[in-house]
């Protein structure tokens, strides 16, 4: 990557940060990448992320302990925790910053912890850190929401080296994706359909930005289906997988669904999901600049209305289908969400950047992104179509489930679900699909 993306990103974070701190009254900013923390009466501990706030400076790898401070105009201090150490290996500064930072290094962390009070007594000192993390420091006031909100917000619009970045993630989950599919074909368990994702996509477990959902057949009708069943279905009717990537700290977030050959009702599935991946595509056409993400997420419902009413799941119109809510029992979750450093970034509910919240409608609690789309936004757009038996034992007993072809329902339910999910840019006049065109470099080289 390069070097020139990077010092731009930091030109633009320390933009960012000079005017927030401004803003929220603060000249100076400590920024704690924190540290691991054992489970309770263990010596082990579970994995570990920095503070992204820290990440977003220096993307890629943990750097337990070590703390940034930023002070306008200056160019930012790194105080780096290299230990000596022989049980593990240490982490070592990252030869990218090049003259970016200041780096002073400490192989103690009482020493390191000293040095930063010391840089921050004689100012407004804001720290972000982990709440509880480490004592409080006199006079620094922890995580002002103010502060927290301004750069929330901002982190929506990407830089070109985030860009970069997701795109390289986008390339290393849609390898995976391909040798999963090539594994389902091949008649394959979710156990070693998952490892097949980690191998190709170059990942260890800990590398995900969230646990691979592999679902086969009722599970894909869990939404964050856990498990990864060791042994293949008998029948075997459908086949969700939700994986994704990091590269440097930033994430993809990509699913397909697929139906198995031969498998009985597969052609009805199958039309399903060619239904939703086509309504999916179109809904990602219709993003401009200046949209209400809300608007997006109302008309998906609108598409799955359709795609019920054309397969006749239902006896009403389309029309009816939306305003009686039944598609809220088939889509219970949101269009989407913002991504980046997280899986699900921070700020999709903020309204401005000083940190209202527009809450999302109150008939659609989970969707997570309420905000007016913006060029350089990334985002996913992720419609589904489930079939979800508590969903559907509650629709069955409400004045709608009178419009529900039940026989129809209880042919599909062994399919579990659909869902279709891309990342994508927000450009000035439309969206970058980051994930289809991964997806078509995929086949290029295949077919080459
Ligand atoms: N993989 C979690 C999500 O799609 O939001
Ligand atoms: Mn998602
Ligand atoms: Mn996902």
């Amino acid at each position: 990557m390069a070097d020139q993306e990077y010092s731009h990103h930091l030109e633009v974070l320390a933009e960012r940060w000079a005017r927030a701190l401004e803003a929220a009254g603060f000249d100076t900013a400590i920024v704690a990448a924190g540290s691991p923390r054992n489970y309770f009466l263990d010596d082990q501990a579970p994995p570990w992320r920095s503070n992204p706030h820290f990440t977003q400076w220096l993307p890629g790898g943990a750097f337990p302990h070590s703390a940034l401070l930023l002070r306008p105009g200056q160019r930012p201090r790194l105080y780096f925790h290299g230990p000596e150490d022989y049980w593990h290996q240490p982490p070592a500064v990252p030869d990218w910053i090049g003259s970016a930072m200041e780096v002073l290094l400490f192989d103690d962390t009482l020493r390191l912890d000293a040095a930063v009070a010391a840089a921050a007594a004689s100012n407004r000192t804001a720290r972000i850190a982990e709440p509880g993390a480490t004592a409080a420091l006199p006079g620094v006031v922890d995580n002002p929401p103010l502060l927290l909100d301004l750069l929330h917000f901002e982190r929506a619009r990407k830089t070109p080296f985030e860009l970069a970045c997701m795109r390289e993630a986008t390339a290393l989950a849609v390898r995976g994706h391909a040798a999963a599919h090539a594994a389902y074909l091949d008649g394959a368990s979710e156990y070693r359909i998952h490892m097949q994702y980690l191998l190709a996509s170059g990942q260890t477990s800990e590398d995900l930005p969230y646990p691979s959902i592999v679902a086969q057949n009722t599970h894909a009708g869990v939404l964050h289906y856990q498990h990864y069943d060791r042994d293949p279905p008998t029948v075997r009717r459908s086949f969700l997988i939700d994986a994704g990537a990091t590269w440097r700290g930033y994430a993809a977030d990509v699913t397909r669904t697929y139906t198995a050959a031969g498998a009985p009702d597969g052609d009805v599935f199958e039309s399903l999901v060619t239904a939703l991946d086509r309504a999916q595509l179109a809904l990602i056409a219709g993003i401009r600049p200046g949209l209400d993400y809300v608007a997006l997420h109302e008309a998906a419902h609108r598409a799955v209305a359709a795609i019920l009413a054309g397969h006749a799941l239902v006896t009403c119109s389309a029309e009816a289908a939306f305003d009686t809510g039944i598609t809220r029992a088939f889509l219970p979750h949101g269009l989407g969400h913002l991504i980046g450093l997280q899986t699900h970034d921070v700020g999709g509910l903020q309204a401005e950047a000083a940190g209202r919240l527009r809450p999302p409608p109150a008939i659609y609690p989970a969707l997570r992104l309420t905000r007016t789309v913006e060029p350089d936004q990334v985002f996913t757009i992720e419609p589904g179509l489930y079939f979800i038996p508590m969903l559907l034992a509650e629709l069955a007993r409400a004045d709608a489930g009178r419009y529900v072809d039940w026989s129809l329902v209880d042919r599909l339910r062994p399919f579990g679900g659909i869902r279709i999910e891309d990342n994508v840019v927000v450009t000035a006049s439309g969206t970058q699909n980051l994930t289809r065109a991964a997806f078509a470099r995929t086949q290029g080289t295949v077919q080459s």
